[in-house]
């Protein structure tokens, strides 16, 4: 049946998804979003959940890459561009793991793909498969996770960071300033949540943010915790003793 369908049409189809190159003059700057899994779990009492697809990462995730116009304003819904998995074929792999949806109860992470897309990939003047190539290879060249460890800022249990320390360990490394999102729990216990850095429009350079953040967004006290994250099957295999008692002391 597929034989039938014209040259001319499947021309036309493939277009249409290179139009998604979307470009706006405004387009000033980016925020990139890194999100620490572990400061999103202990943001509610529901906690997080794996995912019903894909293994996520004991890594900072990527949020998104959001464009704004140099006035500080988003640029969201510039067309109605809709999400093709089939274009992201890929990197499904490193979707899964590094832009997974952690929410409770589990979800499919291809919500959220298609939800950053449709509000602000379709103002970034990529492609759809651009838009998130270029976030996770943004993501890993940034490394958060190696480069902080650098400074001795780890993910553990019942030890708080001064704020200043994270910021100055991110400035040493990049030459620039980041914004760092805390979450908070009813026990006001303050967790390093998300990582605000921004990007020049044609995403060659890391930048110093012209605004400090993409949204009102929930800042930091003086100490906070970075805890460690672990996707919820490999703790359930933790905690089978069969299992443990194999591992040699
Ligand atoms: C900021 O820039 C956007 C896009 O360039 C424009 O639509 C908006 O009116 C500007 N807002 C302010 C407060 O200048
Ligand atoms: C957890 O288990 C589910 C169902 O067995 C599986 O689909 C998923 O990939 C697993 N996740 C991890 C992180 O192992
Ligand atoms: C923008 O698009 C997203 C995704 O389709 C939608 O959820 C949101 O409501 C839209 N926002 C506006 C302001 O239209
Ligand atoms: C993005 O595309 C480049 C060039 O094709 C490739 O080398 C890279 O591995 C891709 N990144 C991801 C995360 O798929
Ligand atoms: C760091 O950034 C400042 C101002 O943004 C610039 O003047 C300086 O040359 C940069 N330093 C390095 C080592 O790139």
């Amino acid at each position: 049946m597929a034989s039938y369908v014209p040259a001319v049409l499947i021309a036309l189809l493939m277009f249409s998804h290179v139009m998604d190159a979307m470009a706006s003059d405004d387009l000033g700057f980016f925020f990139f979003v890194l999100m620490w899994p572990g400061g999103f779990c202990k943001l509610s009492s529901e906690g997080c959940c794996d995912p019903k697809v894909g293994e996520p990462i004991s890594d900072f995730f990527a949020r998104g890459l959001l464009p704004y116009s140099n006035n500080g304003t988003a640029l969201t819904n510039c067309s109605k561009c809709t999400f093709h998995l089939d274009e992201v074929s890929d990197m499904m792999g490193d979707l899964y793991s590094y832009w997974s949806d952690i929410s409770c109860p589990s979800a499919d992470s291809i919500n959220l793909w298609k939800f950053t897309w449709e509000t602000y990939g379709v103002c970034s003047g990529l492609t759809q498969h651009d838009y998130f190539n270029k976030s996770l290879d943004i993501l890993k060249e940034i490394d958060m996770l190696k480069r902080l460890e650098k400074y001795n800022i780890i993910p553990i249990e019942y030890h708080d960071y001064p704020v200043r320390e994270i910021m100055e360990a991110i400035e040493a490394e990049f030459n620039v300033t980041a914004t760092i999102e805390c979450s908070s729990n009813s026990v006001a216990d303050y967790q390093l949540y998300k990582i605000y850095l921004c990007l020049d429009k044609d995403l060659t350079k890391l930048i110093s943010c012209p605004v400090p953040a993409p949204e009102e967004i929930e800042y930091c006290p003086e100490y906070i915790a970075f805890s460690p994250y672990t996707p919820q099957n490999e703790t359930s295999m933790a905690a089978n003793p069969i299992r443990m008692s194999t591992v040699p002391e």
